[in-house]
């Protein structure tokens, strides 16, 4: 017993914003959430899915596993950005056993990096496009970001026991909370700081994972330029809008402008996927991550595809005495990648 409590999973997502640490309790039938910790990311220590500065990062890990009061050490922790890359390939019909090395060939053919140095998985799809050929998901994983994760993770005292991709943790934390939805498409949107990753779910897989270099800094580099304030500024004025009066009128009609942006390079995605072959119309769209709170951005996504938000929450159990009601409000919106991981097992 003692054993099994030691590999139960810490899960961690660092963004480029904010570092999110979850503890999850799935041994009964509903999975409960235990702890919850967010942190801001120490400045210019990652961006658009690397660690620049694991010691940084792993001083936040450490900060926020003492406020957690965790005994976990196994962590399970998300790649995303340009660290990963996943891409749905189809090749002839083979025996399982000879895919590992069908794979490296094809990868040289898809993958925009040296294959020296990436790390390839993959997963067999369901679906394919013919009896002779078979989908395959292939995911590659840059190494020297992959290291960069280790490297934190052991000057924080933890394992890394499971890495994993940021939107495959997303599909993981939607489908715990809103079942399998049998014959739809769906698509999730996790829209952070640096990056907005987009996961297409079609009959109970996951077809599609993207990383979109777009997301909440956008908007508060726009304004900074626009309204010639510091950064840290422009952030506070960004996050007043909807709340006080305090941002200048300009800011408004600025952040509608990066809406264009953001949304324009959303829908490029979205239409790279619909034109892509075996492809079925999306029927819903379910957007989380800490900029889907831009004012007017989901109103916006919803010209696109019907949006709703992603409830991290809906189905699992969170305890009041331990968790306010305004707290999970105000974490919502920033905790899908961990609940997610926080929901896998060790092995997995
Ligand atoms: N109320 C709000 N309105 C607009 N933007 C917001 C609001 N609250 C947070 N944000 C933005 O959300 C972003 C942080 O969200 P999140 O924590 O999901 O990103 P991250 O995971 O750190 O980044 P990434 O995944 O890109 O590495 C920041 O850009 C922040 O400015
Ligand atoms: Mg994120």
């Amino acid at each position: 017993m003692f054993l099994f409590d030691k590999k139960k999973i810490l899960a961690l997502d660092v963004g480029a914003a904010t570092v999110k640490i979850a503890e999850l309790d799935s041994s009964r039938n509903r999975s409960t959430l235990l702890a919850l910790g967010i942190a801001p990311t120490p400045a210019n220590s990652f961006a658009g899915g690397e660690i620049l500065n694991p010691q940084a990062i792993a001083e936040t890990i450490q900060a926020l596993i003492q406020q957690l009061k965790t005994k976990r050490t196994h962590v399970a922790t998300a790649l995303s950005g340009t660290s990963v890359m996943v891409k749905r390939i189809t090749i002839p019909r083979i025996d399982t056993k000879l895919i590992p090395e069908q794979i490296r060939w094809e990868a040289e053919q898809y993958i925009p990096y040296d294959i020296n140095e990436v790390n390839l998985e993959y997963e067999v799809l369901k679906t394919s496009p013919s009896p002779e050929s078979m989908d395959l998901l292939l995911v590659a994983a840059i190494q020297g970001h992959v290291f960069k994760y280790a490297e934190a993770i052991s000057a924080a005292g933890l394992n890394c026991t499971i890495l994993d991709v940021s939107g495959f943790a997303l599909a993981n934390c939607f489908k715990a909370n809103y079942g399998e939805l049998d014959g739809q498409s769906v698509a999730l949107l996790n829209i952070g700081a640096t990056s907005t990753s987009m996961v297409v779910i079609d009959n109970r897989e996951v077809v599609f994972a993207r990383d979109i270099p777009v997301g909440g800094m956008n908007y508060t580099v726009d304004l900074q330029k626009g309204l010639n304030v510091s950064q840290e500024e422009a952030e506070a004025f960004k996050l007043s809008i909807g709340k006080d009066k305090t941002a200048p009128v300009e800011a408004e009609g600025l952040i509608n402008a990066t809406t264009e942006v953001v949304s324009d390079e959303i829908k490029a995605s979205f239409d790279f996927y619909l034109n892509s072959a075996s492809s079925h119309t999306i029927s819903r769209c379910f957007v989380t991550g800490g900029a889907s709170r831009t004012v007017g951005l989901i109103e916006r996504l919803n010209q696109i595809v019907p949006c709703e938000k992603l409830d991290p929450f809906l189905k699992i159990k969170v305890d009041p005495k331990t968790f306010s009601q305004n707290y999970i409000d105000q974490v919502r919106d920033f905790a899908a990648v961990a609940v997610g991981l926080g929901l896998r097992q060790v092995g997995d």
